[in-house]
Order: C-alpha cells, then sequence, then structure tokens
C-alpha cells in the first residue's frame, strides 16, 4: 500500500495520501480534508503549503540548488543563452537549432506595437514609476489583440500568446524610458537577440559583447523561481480564465513590492543611503537587528534559500566583469560587499540563516549599464517573464485546474442585527 499520513481528530483517524516529487520531495495530500473532516489548514503565508505539482524549476533552499528541467543554473548560465532558456522554460526540451530558428521567427511578428499602445504609452507623466507603466500598458494589451479573450485559448493562440509577450513587454519598457528622457523609440531588432535588442532599444548602441553576455545571465538568473509570489500571483489570476495580459500584469504587480523583486531598486537607494551617511555600515547593520526599527537590510533574506542563494554568486562574478569592462570605480560596490562581510559574521543574521539574495549585487550591475534606479524591477520583470508564461503554460494545460480559492477561519463578530443610523 502507498505511504499515507494519519491524522487524529475528534477520536476518528484520517488517512492521507502522501505524494512524493521526483526530487524525493514529500506532501501530505490534503485535498479531501475538508469534505472528509469539516476541518481547513491555516497556513499564513502559505509557509508549507504546495499550490501545484510542477515540472518547471526544482530548488532546494537548504543546499542552494536551483534547476530549470532538471539543468543546473550553473551549466544554464555559463553555457545557454537567455532566449534558449525562455524556450527550455515553455516547452521542457532545449531546442534544436530548427525549433530555435522557427521561435525566433514567430517572435519577429511582434517586433513593434500597434499605434494606440504607443499612444498610451505616450500619457504616461514622465515621472510615473515605470513599473506601474509597464503592468498597464501590458495589460491594455487585450484591447488590441481581442483574440485572445476568448477561453479556453486554443494550444496555437496559447503559444503565440507567449511568444508575442516576449517579444513585445521589452518594446514597452524601452519606449517609456526613450520618452522620459525626451527620445524617439528606437524600432526593435529581434536579430540582435532578447538582450541586446532591449540594450539597443535602451541607448541607441549595440552593447559589446561581455556587457551583453552579463545581462543575458543575469535575465536566465531571474528567468524562474518557482511558486514564488509573482508567480503564484500569476497562477491565481490565471486560473480564473483571465486573459494572458491581465495574467501577466498581476505577476509584474505582484513582483513590484519590496520584499520580492521591488528589493533590488531598495538595494541601490539603501547603499546610496549608507555612502551619503559617510559609509558607516555598521550603523544599518545594527538597525537591522533592531526589532523597535522597521528597517531591513535590502537584499538580504529569502523564504526559501536558508543557505545560499546560487544566483547571487553567479551575480557577484557578473559584478565583477561588468564593472571592470566599463571601467567603472562604484564606492557602492565596496559597501556592498562591506555589509555583506559583515552580516556574515554576525550572530543574528548566521542564526537566521541570512544571506545576500538575487537582487543584492543586481543592481550594481544596473547602475552600470546606465539604467536608471527606477528602472531595476523593470529588468526583473524582463527576466523573469518567461517563468510568469511557462506557469501559465503549465496549469492552463493541466486538466485537473482548478481556481484558486482558499479559504479562512472567520474571527468577525457573529450575527447581530442591524441598527438605522439615527439609532446610533
Ligand atoms: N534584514 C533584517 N532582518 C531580517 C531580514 C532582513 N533583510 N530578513 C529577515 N529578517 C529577520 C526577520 O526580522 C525575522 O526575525 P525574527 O525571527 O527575530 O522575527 C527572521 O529574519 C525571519 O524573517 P521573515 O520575515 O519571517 O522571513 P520570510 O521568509 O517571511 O521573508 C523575505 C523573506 C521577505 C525575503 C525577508 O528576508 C526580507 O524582507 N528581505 C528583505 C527584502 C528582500 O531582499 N526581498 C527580496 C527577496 S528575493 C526575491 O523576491 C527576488
Amino acid at each position: 500500500m502507498s505511504e499515507t499520513a494519519k491524522l487524529e481528530l475528534a477520536g476518528k483517524t484520517y488517512e492521507l495520501p502522501i505524494i512524493t516529487g521526483t526530487e524525493n520531495e514529500k506532501a501530505i495530500d490534503i485535498r479531501s480534508l475538508r469534505a472528509e473532516t469539516g476541518y481547513v489548514t491555516l497556513d499564513n503565508g502559505f509557509m508549507n503549503t504546495g499550490s501545484c505539482q510542477s515540472g518547471i524549476t526544482f530548488l532546494n533552499g537548504e543546499e542552494g540548488i536551483l534547476r530549470y528541467r532538471g539543468y543546473p543554473i550553473e551549466q544554464l548560465a555559463e553555457q545557454s543563452r537567455f532566449l534558449e532558456v525562455a524556450y527550455l522554460l515553455a516547452y521542457g526540451e532545449l531546442p534544436t537549432q530548427a525549433q530555435f530558428d522557427e521561435y525566433l521567427k514567430q517572435m519577429s511578428n511582434f517586433n513593434n506595437l500597434p499605434n494606440g499602445v504607443q499612444k498610451i504609452i505616450e500619457q504616461f507623466p514622465n515621472n510615473s514609476h515605470p513599473m506601474g507603466v509597464i503592468s498597464s500598458t501590458v495589460c491594455s494589451l487585450c484591447s488590441f489583440y481581442p483574440e485572445y479573450l476568448k477561453m479556453p485559448l486554443e494550444a496555437e493562440d496559447r503559444e503565440r500568446g507567449i511568444v508575442q509577450m516576449m517579444a513585445q513587454t521589452k518594446i514597452i519598457a524601452a519606449s517609456f524610458y526613450r520618452q522620459t528622457i525626451n527620445k524617439k523609440p528606437v524600432p526593435s531588432d529581434p536579430s540582435l537577440g532578447y538582450t541586446g535588442d532591449f540594450l539597443n532599444m535602451m541607448f541607441d548602441k549595440e552593447p559589446e559583447p561581455e556587457i551583453l553576455k552579463a545581462l543575458d545571465v543575469l535575465f536566465m538568473l531571474h528567468a524562474d523561481h518557482e511558486q514564488n509570489c509573482s508567480a503564484s500571483t500569476v497562477r491565481v489570476v490565471g486560473s480564473s480564465e483571465a486573459n494572458i495580459f491581465a495574467t501577466v500584469s498581476g505577476g509584474i504587480n505582484a513582483l513590484w513590492g519590496q520584499l520580492h523583486g521591488g528589493a533590488n531598486q531598495r538595494v541601490l537607494e539603501m547603499l546610496t543611503k549608507i555612502r551619503d551617511a559617510g559609509g558607516d555600515y555598521k550603523m544599518f547593520i545594527n538597525k537591522a537587528k533592531d526589532k523597535s526599527d522597521p528597517f531591513r537590510l535590502m537584499g538580504f533574506g529569502h523564504r526559501v534559500y536558508k543557505n545560499f542563494d546560487p544566483r547571487a554568486k553567479i551575480i557577484k562574478k557578473a559584478c565583477d566583469v561588468v564593472l571592470e569592462k566599463l571601467n567603472v570605480q562604484d564606492p557602492l560596490l565596496d559597501i556592498a560587499k562591506g555589509l555583506e562581510e559583515e552580516a556574515r559574521s554576525d550572530d543574528y543574521f548566521v542564526s537566521r540563516n541570512l544571506y545576500p539574495n538575487v537582487d543584492f549585487y543586481s543592481g550594481i550591475i544596473y547602475k552600470a549599464l546606465g539604467i536608471p534606479t527606477n528602472m531595476f524591477t523593470v529588468m526583473f520583470v524582463l527576466g523573469r517573464l518567461p517563468g510568469w508564461l511557462a506557469q501559465w503554460k503549465e496549469m492552463r494545460e493541466d486538466s485537473s485546474i482548478k481556481i484558486s480559492r482558499p479559504r479562512q477561519i472567520y474571527v468577525g463578530h457573529n450575527k447581530r442585527e442591524y441598527v438605522p443610523i439615527n439609532n446610533r
């Protein structure tokens, strides 16, 4: 008989099936719990809740392992390219040359934006936060491509939606940036690849190969991270059969928060503040440890990684390459390294397993590339997009999928009688 967990409740014993993943991860299947017992589980922040079974990304936070479709992130970062990884995430296998060429061809069908979308972007004040601009503009695409509104989507439309999002999101991001510096948009040139096209649209200049590789790796490291806050949002929104643009827009908004992707902007602001306060990072370490102070060390800590974030290791290396190539001496890098060293030997951070995460060094790279600070989280969007699309695709192809609808434990008033306003 297959393995089960026994639950004793009010004198009765229930047997709950155990589910085992391919990496021997174990879960107690409680899907029948409420129907059988009347009880639900309570798990704020879903710290111990598996929301789906997924074959996309494996991560082991204790051992610092991250693999996409079984391939270690270190190998992909060393040998692959971002678009190849995007293909791998969506379709499950590395592409052959012919499959990859076809993928690029499909993408080049969307190398511009409808006029109306360009006009929408023009309406945003130049000082708008780019994350708000990009999430609203991505959502607006559903008005220009109503064929995606019919549900369920045919497989063919789903595939087209995925390549369309990969092609157009970066155009939206770069167009708004060009507007903020009072420059005309630079047309998309898919032959430059995802990263090259984006940098060219931003700066009207083809980047050097070392810079291109560093940013490509950075995007790759961000490409998916299993059921994180924004991917879960994508699955929740997509589970209601909302269209692909509304769904991805939901993911963008979830990423914006400073506890998630927004941390990369906050890291740079924090490092700048430390520099402006005279570089005394020990004072900021003490602030982060002080429970009466809401300040946290941005770019430190992770819900899942409790040993080290394998992405942060690779990023630190990329950071050195970019700064050397561009001949940038950034005092913020010294502050970041000092902060990391200090925190790594401080019992508060060690005992809570708080290590630099993916956001800690990425901002220094973006800054060196000339990306404005308020666009750092947009860079995360451009990297995370394939992950959201793969999670959405996997969910939509799963015939057992149900609308996401958690339960709650009600702790409000019991029934009471209405009192008219003049009697209160
Ligand atoms: N600075 C200081 N203390 C921290 C930090 C931090 N960055 N992160 C966690 N802690 C402390 C908490 O105060 C808590 O201490 P306690 O046990 O004494 O109460 C303990 O460590 C556990 O923290 P939680 O908030 O319970 O951990 P959780 O898993 O819920 O949060 C999170 C993870 C949100 C990433 C958190 O570490 C954090 O706020 N980090 C800073 C923001 C950040 O860098 N976010 C990016 C994450 S990566 C990503 O999303 C791409």
